[in-house]
């Protein structure tokens, strides 16, 4: 629908089939180039031919396509999240991807948030509604919504992980608290003091500070510098496990520094 409007030159879309015996139902592909047709909507059906194989991102026909590709743009299977993006930077992408996330404390993730190699998309707070196929269960009331026929479901923390530049990773986050000894304490086996809150880092800090994950929404290169994740920073010295506090669990801590 939007495809001259954003002055696109292509789309191609690949849907996956897992390979089974039991369906009849060939994975396949649309392209679409356009259709001088101004803005009204094209008969996808005319733009689509089989696949040979089941459509897996990581096949030689998806890669040949990924190729192809200047911006990727999609939902992709998060249990295999760290592969999918490992590919894209492989194959030197710029994309918009969807993603749970708990995925920015994945190490093999967080080392390209940690070299400015990705970051976070607009629109990350609070819940996000996906269409589904109307005979698609979803248990829990308050996450199911139908609307002019439209099945939706909310699932939250999802994030749009991307790198693409946005304006929001230019602006500077306001502080207005000060720093004490008093109030941030320290952690037990790691030189930083903890932040329970974004909101309360102090403007007048220049040591290491653990921050909560959600810290990366606000991230601004320009301002903050990021030393690494709590579990995998190098010098944790019981790299793998969380910070603790007077022997208690910190929930997960991204360890930044200011610049200025
Ligand atoms: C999070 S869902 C998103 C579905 C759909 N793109 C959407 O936005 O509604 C991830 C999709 O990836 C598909 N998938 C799983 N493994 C895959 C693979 N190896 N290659 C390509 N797609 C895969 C799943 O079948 C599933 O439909």
């Amino acid at each position: 629908m939007n495809f001259e409007y954003l002055g696109l030159k292509k789309l191609i879309a690949t849907h996956y089939k897992e390979a089974n015996l039991f369906t009849q139902e060939s994975p396949y592909k649309l392209e679409y180039i356009g259709n001088k047709n101004g803005n009204r909507m094209p008969d996808p059906n005319a733009f689509i031919t089989e696949m040979i194989g089941t459509g897996d991102f990581r096949s030689k026909e998806c890669i040949a396509l990924l190729e192809e590709a200047d911006i990727v743009v999609t939902n992709p299977p998060f249990s295999l999240f760290r592969e999918y993006v490992a590919q894209l930077m492989e194959y030197d992408k710029k994309f918009l991807i969807l993603g749970d996330q708990n995925a920015i404390t994945y190490k093999e993730i967080f080392k390209f948030i940690r070299e400015n190699k990705l970051w976070l998309g607009y629109d990350n707070n609070g819940t996000k509604w996906f269409q589904v196929p109307m005979d698609y269960d979803i248990p829990t009331e308050s996450r199911k919504k139908i609307k002019d026929g439209v099945k939706y479901f909310s699932m939250g923390r999802i994030l749009w992980f991307t790198n693409l530049d946005t304006t929001k990773r230019h602006e500077k986050l306001t502080l207005y608290k000060k720093y004490s000894p008093e109030e941030y304490l320290k952690y037990d086996y790691y030189d930083a003091i903890e932040v329970p809150r974004v909101v309360e880092i102090p403007v007048d800090y220049n040591g290491v500070m653990g921050v909560p994950i959600t810290f990366l929404d606000k991230y601004n290169a320009e301002q903050f510098k990021i030393i690494g994740i709590d579990r995998y920073v190098k010098d944790n010295p019981n790299y793998g496990k969380r910070f603790t506090i007077n022997g208690k669990e910190i929930y997960a801590r991204i360890l930044i520094k200011r610049k200025e």
